[in-house]
């Protein structure tokens, strides 16, 4: 799975496992990232991210598996580990009634950042951030996208080879999103390595490789190109409905088709490889009862691998 076996990976995970109490959260999970990747998570509400995020930056011990993180085993160093990364949580954990420089202090502190390099440390993520002239307001009264990038600020102070980053991106607007990422990807470029958990099927396609997780368990693992190759094996079409209420219902039961989902005003279908062309299909969603407008073939998008993969899990 690593695409540079010869180079020790940055994350090397063997079957974690976290239990709480009877309900496992992460079941098993391995997976290697290469240095300078970067590799997404990605999976629906609970399906153990943010566990497996938490296990990896050494602030949950797992109840079995191992995993070293720059080359450290974080059952056995934890804190060494959590010297070596750095971790932006899902809810930033910046301090809302501080100002920017005193957040920035704070985790400098942390991370046992003083003096000089303190100093050097702040102007560089100040400037990183985009947040000159304003470091004296309070971090509570910025836009969801400024703090985002000051948590991220927060999180890279110590210039950690590793990043850890949990749904950065919610709750900021697309333009600020792009931004981000072009930072994350210049980030990468230089060497660091960046595992992040996202929802959003557009920043999946900045990533090298996804791992695709429901249930705890890793459903599928490749590069987005490869799996929209090979993950689903299915043909899918795009249908025009004059009116698509109910029209899943009514598709359910025909030979053929395995499953369908609305994309906007159109409902994608997936069916089995060669049992329709575009024609056939619409002519079996008319014995179904549906009028169609027209029904093409379409070549799969991640959204849709996404969709047929965690829906057929078993
Ligand atoms: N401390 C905990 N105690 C009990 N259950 C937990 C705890 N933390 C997470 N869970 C459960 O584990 C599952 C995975 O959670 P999480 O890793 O936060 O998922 P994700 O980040 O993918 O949304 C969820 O069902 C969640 O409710
Ligand atoms: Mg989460």
């Amino acid at each position: 799975m690593n695409p540079e076996p010869n180079i020790p990976p940055a994350i090397d995970v063997k079957g974690l496992t976290k239990r709480f109490g009877r309900f496992t959260a992460v079941d098993n999970i391995s997976f290697r990232v290469a240095p300078g990747e970067i590799f997404g998570f990605l999976g629906p509400n609970g399906a153990g991210k943010s566990t497996t995020i938490r296990m990896l930056c050494g602030l949950l011990s797992p109840s079995a598996g191992a995993a070293r993180v720059g080359g450290l085993d974080i059952n056995r160093e934890p804190e060494q580990v959590r010297a070596r990364l750095g971790y932006m949580s899902q809810k930033f954990s910046l301090y809302r009634d501080l100002t920017v420089e005193e957040n920035i202090a704070f985790f400098g502190g942390i991370y046992g950042l003083a003096g000089g390099r303190l100093r050097d440390r702040e102007a560089a993520v100040i400037a990183m951030a985009g947040l000159a002239g304003l470091e004296g307001h309070l971090t509570g009264t910025l836009s969801g996208a400024l703090q985002q990038r000051l948590a991220l600020g927060c999180a890279l102070l110590h210039e950690p080879p590793i990043l850890f980053l949990d749904e950065p991106t919610s709750g900021v607007d697309p333009i600020s999103r792009r931004m981000f990422w072009d930072l994350i990807q210049g980030m990468a470029a230089q060497g660091t390595t960046v595992l992040v958990t996202t929802h959003f099927l557009d920043e999946a396609e900045f990533c090298g490789r996804i791992g695709v997780i429901a249930g705890g368990r890793l459903i599928a693992l490749d590069t987005p190109a490869a799996l929209k190759r090979n993950a689903i094996d299915e043909d899918v079409f795009e249908l025009a409905l004059p009116n698509p209420a109910g029209a899943r219902e009514r598709l359910r039961d025909v030979d053929g088709i395995l499953a369908s989902a609305y994309f906007g005003q159109k409902l994608h279908v997936f069916c089995r490889r060669g049992a329709f062309t575009g024609d056939t299909l619409r002519q079996a969603a008319a014995r179904a009862g549906l009028a169609p407008d027209a029904a093409a073939a379409i070549p799969i998008r991640l959204e849709d691998v996404f969709i047929r993969l965690v829906e057929r899990r078993p």
